[in-house]
């Protein structure tokens, strides 16, 4: 039997109790696919961070650099564990995301069944798009690097030939592998930047037409920033792959996940050469953690790209037709918050006996 290695970081807050529902799905989901995962925990996040100094201690981030195929992470994070001026302590993932080379993050935003749009009037899987985010480097390219004086400070905006080849590669090779096209069937990448006002976007618009020669069945769009925040509110159905630098995607995957039921609903993956890492887009909750209140599904649907990556499409497909059929029958039932009546442990098994 074909086995995994796999690492897990539970997290804080609702971490652990997502990362338990996640993992009794891909039980049911691995045993119908024929093969094993083997996991092994590692103790990062904010209160690794406040236990022992580090979010991520390097032995522990070169295991997932070089000893699993894959690592499944719940979301991390205290409002206790800051640095004085309010940025992130410990910063787990910004150790990860350039730790591990994980510069594409991929967040689709897709539209299950028996989940209400805050848009109104649409139907499941009439938002079905996928932001690429680049993830090593734009205006978060001085993330932990100090707090500044308190009369002005800048931020760097880095764009480099090199790290934007290769997310937009990503995107395209993406939108040549996904089922789904927008309503008129063909497959599109859309460029969004701010290369009317800022040179590092324009340099990246640049680059994406290059790539976007190297892919001539693909159609290749662009969108300043503003007006594709527009036009993700008004016209979702349009999009299918979207490129971007860091910090618009970080925004406009927040938006994407607004309009699908809730950024709990959302999961996603953080994508390099040779190591990944699966998350939902959301943060750690830690006032409802343990309170039976937590939505697992964004992390269970992370669970599923991480099949995806693993070469287990089908089952991947399996997961995620399971998370819409529990949904379409009210065996999953969402509150207005997001919030899920029984608790992560109830939708695992809603989503596993389906699976099952
Ligand atoms: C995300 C998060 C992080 C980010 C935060 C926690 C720093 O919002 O993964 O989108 O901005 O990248
Ligand atoms: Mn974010």
């Amino acid at each position: 039997m074909q086995v995994h290695d796999i690492a897990v970081i539970r997290g804080d807050g609702i971490g652990p109790e997502l990362v338990d529902a996640a993992l009794a799905v891909l039980g049911a989901a691995s045993a119908k696919g024929g093969f094993e995962l083997r996991y092994t925990e590692v103790d990062a996040g904010a209160d690794t961070y406040r236990r022992t100094g580090t979010a991520c201690s390097p032995e522990d981030l070169e295991y997932l650099r070089t000893g699993v195929a894959a690592t499944l992470k719940g979301p991390v994070g205290l409002p206790d564990v800051r640095f004085p001026d309010g940025t992130e302590a410990g910063l787990l993932g910004g150790i990860l995301r350039i730790g591990l080379d994980a510069y594409a993050n991929v967040r689709p935003a897709l539209l299950l069944p028996g989940v209400g749009s805050a848009l109104g009037g649409i139907r499941p899987g009439g938002i079905d798009y996928v932001i690429v985010r680049e993830n090593t480097e734009g205006l978060y390219a001085s993330r932990g690097k100090g707090v500044g004086n308190r009369w002005a400070v800048s931020d760097t905006l880095m764009t480099t030939r090199e790290g934007t080849l290769r997310i937009c590669r990503r995107a395209f090779e993406l939108a040549a592998a996904r089922r789904g096209a927008p309503g008129d069937g063909r497959h599109r990448v859309t460029c969004v930047d701010k290369s009317n006002v800022l040179r590092s976007h324009a340099l990246f618009r640049e680059v994406f037409f290059e790539v976007a020669a190297e892919f001539p069945d693909i159609e290749a769009e662009t969108l300043y920033a503003d007006a594709a925040a527009q036009a993700l509110v008004l016209r979702p159905g349009d999009f299918d792959v979207l490129v971007m630098e860091n910090f618009l995607g970080d925004v406009l995957s927040d938006l994407g996940g607004a309009t699908v039921g809730g950024i709990s609903l959302c999961g996603s993956g953080n994508i390099g050469d040779s190591s990944a890492y699966f998350e939902p887009i959301h943060g750690s909750a830690p006032s409802i953690a343990g309170k039976g209140l937590a939505n697992p599904i964004g992390q269970i649907l992370a669970a599923a790209m991480m099949l995806d990556h693993l070469g287990h499409p089908d089952t991947a497909a399996l997961v995620r037709a399971a998370v819409a059929a529990a949904l379409e029958a009210g065996e999953i039932r969402l509150a207005q918050d997001g919030s899920a009546a029984g608790g992560p442990g109830a939708v695992a098994k809603a989503v596993a006996d389906r699976v099952a």
